[in-house]
């Protein structure tokens, strides 16, 4: 009976851990406080002793969705607040376009609540390039403008549609996708997320631009390219100094 009931468990936390966005909240609120962590002891073990090492800034090099939290009595409306995309981004940037958080690292209030949003401003011409988010689910809708945005599936099937003002599109969990404003005006569209950080992948900027560099050997044999082709490409994404 024992071992039928373990294994019940085993199965409702293979299911619930698959399928989790991030964990629930055992507490109303648990508003990040930035400023803890950022000086903490730490134990150094090394093959002759033990001893504490003061650590500064441990918050900020090491990122993780959860922050500490500030004394519940001394939560305000400020700590749930963000005025943050009530204008439109600047968009006169390489790619023309803008993602302007609302997460938890702009809203401390959000912290463990696992929902976050941005607002996505586009030039006439601007793209947010194919990109995707390791820990949400997105869902945009559309401000003003018109936008062709799609994702790819893990079977390679491109799902695409040109979404206008007032429309909503989803792109799931993990999968790559882009927004293009190939439309004559601006367009900017509202994002929410499951996540209170969604995060970030940017595939060419991820394979192209990243420090220190990924191999040219490796990036010509995967795109079938020569040396001088991949080159061209790093420097237009990350221009040397
Ligand atoms: C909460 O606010 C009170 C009054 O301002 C302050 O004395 C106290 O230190 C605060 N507690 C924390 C944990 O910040
Ligand atoms: C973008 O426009 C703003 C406001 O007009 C200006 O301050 C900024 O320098 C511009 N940035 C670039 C990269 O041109």
């Amino acid at each position: 009976m024992a071992a039928v009931f373990a294994l019940f468990l085993v199965a409702l936390a293979t299911v619930f851990g698959s399928s989790a966005a991030d964990p629930d909240m055992l507490q109303d609120i648990c508003v990040a406080d930035y400023a803890a962590g950022n000086s903490l002891f730490f134990f150094v073990i090394n093959s002759l002793s033990i001893f504490p090492v003061f650590q500064y800034s441990t918050a900020k090099s090491v990122k993780v969705n959860g922050f500490v939290c500030k004394d519940a009595a001394n939560a305000t409306a400020e700590d749930f607040f963000s005025a943050g995309l009530a204008k439109p981004g600047l968009t006169n940037n390489t790619f023309g376009s803008l993602v302007t958080a609302a997460n938890v690292q702009k809203i401390p209030g959000l912290n463990t609540l696992g929902v976050s949003l941005a607002r996505i401003d586009y030039a006439p011409g601007g793209i947010n390039p194919p990109h995707t988010h390791p820990r949400a689910t997105e869902i945009v809708y559309v401000l003003e403008g018109v936008l062709d945005v799609g994702f790819i599936t893990t079977a390679n099937k491109l799902i695409s549609k040109t979404i206008n003002k007032g429309e909503v599109f989803v792109f799931p969990k993990g999968l790559v996708h882009f927004q293009n404003n190939n439309g004559k005006g601006p367009a900017s569209v509202i994002a929410g997320f499951n996540s209170q950080l969604q995060g970030t992948v940017n595939i060419a900027l991820t394979l192209f631009a990243a420090t220190p560099e990924v191999p040219d050997h490796v990036l010509t044999k995967t795109f079938m390219v020569g040396t001088k082709m991949v080159d061209k490409i790093k420097s237009r994404l990350a221009p040397k100094a």
